[in-house]
């Protein structure tokens, strides 16, 4: 290869460059837009959002006419909740804490894409995410460490299958956003990182090496600065730690347009240098900018970076292309006829059906759900008719396609022509006729259902909000609805935790279906109408107030921790106008029937390294209803060498309950459990006093002292 043509293979362009592309030349003057020649889009190595069997088929036809050495693109495009058929959003699937669908998911959706042609995908995200203003926190799994890392594992094994090479129905995954990306200041996207070594270590980077661990090919680096340094160009984080600590050998490559962001944040005072601290950093793939293409030749020429590393690059990229079986076969699995009998199948739909019951999130019920076929129903809201479920990053999907809620209800219904429909209002926009056709179709209703939400532009990527309540006009709906003193369940669609002021007092119910995907609306019937009971955690918690956040359950305790908030009590760690605890905890979720906890016991108040301990529970379903609860497990380290959080969740159980059944559910605490980081980042345990508590979410269990001795 010709300098130029390894530079070249580390650029990334998106579709509208390339001949052959349904889309090509939409980018007026795409040459010119991002400054390179016709011979630089011959020679680069991959193509970011394409997707589709005849037009993969006909880009790499056509680029492999092109290309002087015959070298196939990768194609690598963000699927990133499933291809046509969408499954619910990844925090939502986080709330079924349910490692084998999210599994199953993401082979599903890895199948889709890649009888479409696509070799990558940029997913699992797997970022940290505390703060529900940020925009993206639908995107990640939760708040919680070791479930976000068991997920991560769960995306990678779904998305690149056993055998990679041998198994063309699966993709190469991308974890992302290296790193910490979650803790922008503000819940501001884009905005700086500025975490201790051992926060970093500790909270956020474990997901990120659960999915390395799990064999994911490569890796994307994050938009935010961590400890001061962009990500993009941030040598300690990608050469040091990424490569050398951890010996990750894939792909890195840079976030959308990140490596010339590197001029904005002010640590590079132009391309040359940008593309100088990028490389030198570990990047090899620049998406979406050219300061390799325009300057890697000629800083090498200078001496000012080693051709080694322009070398270690190209070949990295060069061996997933073999490995992904491009240079034998460049089309892959893209295949027209068979992408027909696969994409959106009947089975898969199925899929992302049972995944969207088990996501959606009970968080209130006095009663009123399940509703029952012979109620008289009216179905009001922004979310009634609505077609967008499918949430942010579905791009490939059809919200066409989406049954509606109220036709789902409908089909639940002994008399469908009982049902009354009205928007009520629009997502944040009212006028009065619209309440005054919500009025009237709640008139001879036995029970409303209110879909609200926020559509999907209010969250994902630059998706942020500084108020988290429902837009006023649904408020207003919701007022104007409790006037008639019917009772009614909210049914929630939307990206984040939200403030639920205004809602949560209001309703007799509420159900958070999150955007439940290309099934959605008939999974949420399925649970309105109580064939399927709902079995949702919650894994962010639900502030209060937004003046909370970011609010989460793994967090350390204070010198003057305060429980209720006391008026008559001072300098203590409280606020004087709302509590400190969230709404709803982490792992919160509510059933039709009842779970009830026997005393939890451990095998013995001491452990040692050798010796593990054991918690036994026996849980009970004491209700009528068969139901699946998720016992969890949680530790509190009570004499850490540094302050550690009041819970950490360490493990935990589903178990399908009939009525009146009961299980022994069986934990082991090991001593590896205990282990975290010290001052010094030392990776141990300390002997002395622990808790461990057992229960059904991370505020409501019993707690077990014992301790460790070495
Ligand atoms: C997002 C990434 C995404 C990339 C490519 C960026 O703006 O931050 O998550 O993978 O675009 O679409």
């Amino acid at each position: 290869m010709t300098l130029e043509e390894k530079v070249d293979q580390l650029i990334q362009l998106a579709v509208p460059f390339f001949e052959g592309a349904s889309d090509a030349g939409q980018i007026t003057g795409p040459m010119a837009s991002l400054g390179i020649t016709e011979q630089t889009v011959h020679n680069a190595g991959s193509v970011l959002g394409m997707a589709g069997a005849q037009e993969t088929i006909n880009v790499q036809r056509a680029h492999l006419e092109r290309n002087r050495l015959g070298i196939p693109l990768l194609m690598m495009a963000d699927i990133v909740h499933g291809f046509k058929t969408i499954f619910p959003v990844p925090l939502a699937i986080g709330c079924s804490w349910d490692l084998e669908l999210a599994e199953r998911s993401a082979e599903i959706a890895a199948k889709e894409a890649a009888v479409s042609g696509v070799h990558v995908t940029f997913a699992p995200m797997v970022d940290l995410v505390r703060d529900p203003r940020w925009g993206r926190v639908m995107e990640s799994t939760g708040e919680d460490p070791y479930l976000n890392a068991e997920f991560g594992r769960a995306f990678v094994r779904g998305f690149q299958g056993a055998d990679l090479a041998g198994d063309p129905d699966r993709v190469a995954a991308c974890v992302k956003h290296f790193a910490a990306y979650g803790a922008a200041e503000a819940g501001r996207d884009y905005n700086t990182v500025d975490l201790s070594e051992r926060q970093l270590r500790e909270f956020y980077l474990p997901a990120y090496k659960a999915a390395l661990d799990e064999g994911c090919e490569m890796v994307m680096t994050s938009f935010n600065t961590v400890e001061g340094v962009p990500s993009t160009g941030n040598a300690k984080l990608m050469r040091n730690l990424l490569r050398e600590e951890w010996g990750f050998d894939g792909v890195l490559i840079s976030d959308w347009g990140a490596v010339k962001e590197l001029i904005p944040h002010g640590v590079a005072a132009d391309e040359a240098e940008a593309a100088l601290k990028s490389l030198k950093a570990g990047v090899d793939i620049e998406m979406m900018t050219a300061c390799y293409t325009h300057h890697l030749a000629d800083l090498i020429g200078k001496g000012e970076v080693e051709e080694a590393l322009l070398d270690e690059a190209v070949l990295r990229i060069l061996q997933l292309k073999e490995k992904l079986g491009l240079f034998d076969n460049p089309y892959r699995a893209a295949d027209p006829e068979r992408e027909k009998e696969i994409v959106f199948s009947a089975e898969h739909r199925e899929a992302a059906r049972e995944l969207a019951r088990k996501s959606s999130v009970l968080l209130k019920n006095d009663g009123l759900l399940p509703l029952k076929p012979s109620q008289r129903i009216a179905v009001i809201g922004p979310f009634s008719r609505s077609g967008d479920l499918l949430g942010p990053w579905s791009w490939t999907g059809s919200s066409d396609a989406v049954v509606r809620l109220s036709e789902a209800i409908r089909g639940k219904l002994s008399d469908p022509a009982s049902l009354t429909v009205a928007d009520g209002c629009g997502i944040e926009s009212v006028t009065e006729e619209q309440l005054a056709e919500a009025v009237e179709a709640a008139r001879n209703a036995d029970a409303i259902v209110l879909a609200l939400g926020e559509n999907s532009d209010m969250s994902g990527e630059a998706g942020c909000r500084a108020d988290i309540r429902l837009p006023e006009a649904q408020l207003e709906l919701i007022r104007r609805v409790r006037r008639l003193g019917k009772p009614f369940a909210a049914v929630l669609f939307n990206g984040r935790p939200l403030d639920l002021h205004g809602v949560f007092e209001e309703a007799n119910a509420v159900l958070e279906a999150w955007f439940p995907g290309s099934e959605g609306g008939l999974a949420i019937a399925d649970l309105l109408f109580g064939d399927v009971n709902p079995s949702g955690r919650l894994t962010m918690s639900f502030p209060f107030s937004v003046g909370q956040v970011p609010v989460y359950y793994n967090a350390f305790n204070t010198g003057r921790p305060q429980g209720a908030p006391d008026a008559q009590v001072r300098y203590v760690s409280q606020y004087l106008d709302i509590p400190n605890e969230p709404l709803l905890p982490f792992g919160f979720g509510l059933s039709y029937t009842a779970f009830e906890y026997g005393q939890a016991e451990l095998s013995s108040d001491t452990m040692t390294p050798d010796r593990p301990l054991t918690v036994t529970v026996r849980v009970t379903n004491a209700g009528s209803t068969a139901g699946v609860e998720t016992v969890q497990l949680y530790v509190r380290d009570l004499s850490g060498e540094v302050v550690r959080p009041v819970k950490e969740l360490k493990d935990y159980r589903q178990v399908t309950l009939q009525p009146g059944e009961s299980q022994v559910v069986r934990f082991e605490i090991r001593e590896e459990q205990l282990r975290y980081y010290h001052s010094d980042l030392s990776h141990s345990s300390d002997a002395g006093t622990f808790h461990a508590f057992v229960g059904s979410n991370s505020r409501d269990n019993a707690v077990l002292p014992f301790r460790l001795a070495k």
